[in-house]
């Protein structure tokens, strides 16, 4: 055993030596056996080749973003339908009900991410993020997958990525919770792939003396992990077509959506996506265009000014529908990546990642020290066959709670639940108290089971009551 892993060490050193990191064996004689097996266990797992080509062009050199050569506004089937188009959403509203009803759709939740923005300790799924009742983000989604199952009389299986930082905690919690009232054969947890991460010299950090400093590899890896977990494997056998995906960051999120899936379906796209109406031209979101063809997300900092303002004819602005991460993708358009082999391009972060120094010490930095890579989902796009884009009102359908204060956090995330619930009340003709700035007077919290949209409301009419000013209301 001893020689094996001093065989197992020298092997490591002189690959690492080879690619110039043999420094990440510097402690490696004062591991105990344990910690040797968990630093050669990470090592071992790294393809070097791939790791030097990444180092020479996202980490030691800023690749510069090429535009394409022709940029276009994409289309979108906007909300609600134009006339000409009445009758196509009808029929795609149907399509996605019946292709829901025979247990072709399958839920999938990114939920890998760090968080860091939100500064949560734990997954950000376990987050308590509704106004009333403090449900967390995966109550919300669980309660919204039985609601469908119950309204369409079917399954919908949920997957869930997590990463090497919270597998472990998101499985417990789903354990601890019964799978928040689902079965759990039909939830999946798996992780996403690891990358290293680099200082400003194209060198990997350890993160302790017997182990790499390393963070999730973006949402992009979601296409490659649904693949390497058996969890598309875990769909074919379900007889699953179309993949539901969402953040988890977002409680309004319509899990399971029969007009975006019908649409995604007639139109034999292969991965699309929801929009919103951009709030000002320079919003940090990524932009759909039409780029040299194919439907491309531009990333807002990768968007020149002047493009992002400029307006057609009629006032409109070019570039105006904005990516809020919720998509359908093809279960046949992940194995087709994944068989014939794919990548996604690489995007660099400037992060603060604690690390140990050449002395041994811990090292908490004050400002951003390594550079992190992460790929996106939305690059997949151009790689699909067809994609569409449907419109959503942003107020209905998105809420994210990703920063601890200000803009998208939980503050303002209740805010749009309340004046969501607010308008399906009034819709369903129920007086709801506002203060004379127009907010609501009232907490008001309805839960997915109870209504999962503001028609399931209004034929509940005679079980609502008028709402008084202050009033705390859960309908659940
Ligand atoms: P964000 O871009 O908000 O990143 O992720 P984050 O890591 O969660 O949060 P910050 O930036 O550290 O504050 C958007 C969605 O993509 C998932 C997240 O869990 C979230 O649902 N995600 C992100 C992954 O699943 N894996 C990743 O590597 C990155």
């Amino acid at each position: 055993m001893a020689q094996t892993i001093r065989s197992r060490i020298e092997a490591a050193t002189k690959k690492l030596k080879k690619h110039g990191q043999d420094h990440l064996m510097r402690f490696a004689d004062q591991l105990d056996p344990e910690q040797k097996m968990m630093l050669l266990d990470d090592i071992e797992k790294l393809d070097l080749e791939l790791i030097d080509s990444l180092i020479a062009e996202y980490v030691l050199d800023e690749p510069e973003h090429t535009l394409p050569k022709e940029i276009g506004p994409a289309p979108v089937y906007t909300v609600p339908a134009p006339a000409a188009l009445a009758p196509k959403y009808q029929q795609a509203c149907e399509h996605g009900e019946r292709l829901i009803a025979e247990h072709k759709v399958a839920v999938f939740t990114v939920a890998g991410g760090m968080g860091t923005r939100l500064d949560f300790d734990g997954p950000k799924g376990n987050f308590p993020a509704t106004p009333v009742r403090n449900k967390v983000l995966f109550r919300v989604f669980a309660e919204s997958i039985i609601a469908t199952q119950r309204r369409y009389n079917c399954v919908v299986p949920w997957y869930i990525m997590t990463s090497a930082a919270n597998h472990k905690e998101t499985v417990d919690i789903f354990k601890r919770n019964n799978y928040f009232g689902l079965p759990s054969e039909n939830v999946m947890h798996f992780p996403q792939g690891m990358m290293p991460c680099f200082d400003r010299t194209g060198k990997m950090l350890l993160a302790e003396p017997y182990s790499l400093a390393s963070s999730p590899d973006g949402h992009g890896g979601s296409l490659r992990a649904l693949y390497i977990n058996g969890a598309l494997q875990d769909m074919a056998a379900r007889g699953i077509e179309y993949i539901s995906y969402f953040q988890v960051d977002n409680p309004l999120v319509q899990v399971v959506d029969p007009l975006f899936i019908g649409l995604h379906a007639l139109d034999s796209a292969e991965m699309s996506s929801k929009a919103v109406v951009k709030c000002d031209p320079l919003e940090k979101v990524g932009n759909f265009t039409l780029a040299d063809g194919h439907m491309t997300v531009i990333e807002y900092s990768d968007l020149p000014d002047e493009l992002a303002r400029k307006r057609d004819e009629n006032g409109r602005l070019m570039i105006e529908w904005g990516s809020i991460a919720i998509h359908i993708i093809n279960r046949s358009f992940v194995e087709r990546l994944n068989k014939r082999g794919f990548s996604l391009p690489w995007h660099r972060a400037i992060k603060k990642v604690p690390y140990i120094d050449e002395s041994g010490n811990l090292i908490e930095p004050e400002k951003p020290n390594a550079i992190k890579l992460e790929t996106f989902v939305f690059d997949a796009l151009p790689l699909a066959d067809h994609s569409i884009i449907l419109e959503i009102d942003r107020a209905d359908q998105f809420a994210p709670i990703k920063n601890a204060s200000g803009v998208d956090s939980l503050q303002s995330s209740h805010k749009l639940q309340i004046e969501r619930a607010a308008r399906w009340l009034e819709a369903a003709g129920v007086d709801v108290p506002r203060k004379p700035n127009g907010d609501i007077d009232a907490q008001i919290e309805i839960s997915p089971l109870f209504a999962l949209d503001a028609d399931e409301l209004a034929r509940k009419r005679a079980q609502l009551r008028p709402l008084k000013p202050g009033d705390i209301v859960y309908l659940g």
